[in-house]
């Protein structure tokens, strides 16, 4: 059995993963678990995979454990491709201040193709190892909000192929779909591999 921690303080995040990482040799641990409750990383690196390894290392090297991080964002055709790595940042406030400005910003414009995008880095501090997932989901930003599951971007976000927003589709789905689970899709096939070969 191999310890891993999930190296995020986001509650959406860890559900979403644990969820989806339930591997039967693994046993993935949060940031409370390893007693790392209030160790806050920033996130000051330009790119996915720069926050992604900022946290994967930092928590990684503190308790000696393999650990995986990730970061995330939306990417919005007419926005230039931004708010991306600063998704986070992109309106002070709450996930729905967010919202709100994106579609002001938005407002009348006819191309709201989108993606979201997640990296996930896996690290083993003992082995020096490092490896980069990235998975990506398409979809168009809606004109209002709506539905009341996930968290950040899911409510003005509607995936390729669906006629609901993520929040709509809700968490079952979302799990099957989002750039995070094809990031971990990717990180488990390379995981299995490994330990069978
Ligand atoms: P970070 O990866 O924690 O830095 O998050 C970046 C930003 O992208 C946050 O504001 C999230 O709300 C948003 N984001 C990342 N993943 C998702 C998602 O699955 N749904 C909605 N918003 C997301």
């Amino acid at each position: 059995m191999t310890d891993i921690v999930i190296a995020t303080h986001n509650k959406g995040k860890v559900h979403e993963m644990q969820h989806l990482l339930h591997l039967e040799d693994v046993k993935f641990m949060t940031l409370d678990e390893v007693h790392l409750a209030k160790l806050e990383v920033d996130e000051t690196a330009p790119t996915y995979e720069g926050n992604a390894w900022l946290k994967a290392k930092t928590i990684g090297d503190k308790v000696r454990l393999p650990t995986i991080a990730d970061d995330s964002g939306i990417e919005v055709e007419n926005l230039g491709w931004k708010p991306g790595v600063y998704s986070a940042r992109y309106a002070k406030g709450s996930d729905k201040d967010r919202c709100i400005k994106m579609l002001k910003e938005l407002e009348g414009k006819e191309n709201r193709n989108a993606r979201f995008v997640c990296v996930i880095v896996y690290y083993d501090p003992e082995k020096n190892e490092k490896k980069v997932f990235r998975g990506e989901v398409k979809g168009v930003i809606t004109e209002s909000m709506l539905g009341d599951t996930g968290f950040g971007y899911d409510p003005i976000f509607m995936p390729e192929g669906h006629h609901q927003t993520m929040a709509q589709l809700g968490g079952e789905l979302k799990n099957q779909i989002s750039h995070r689970a094809n990031a971990i899709k990717l990180f488990r096939e390379w995981w299995e591999t490994r330990s069978t070969s």
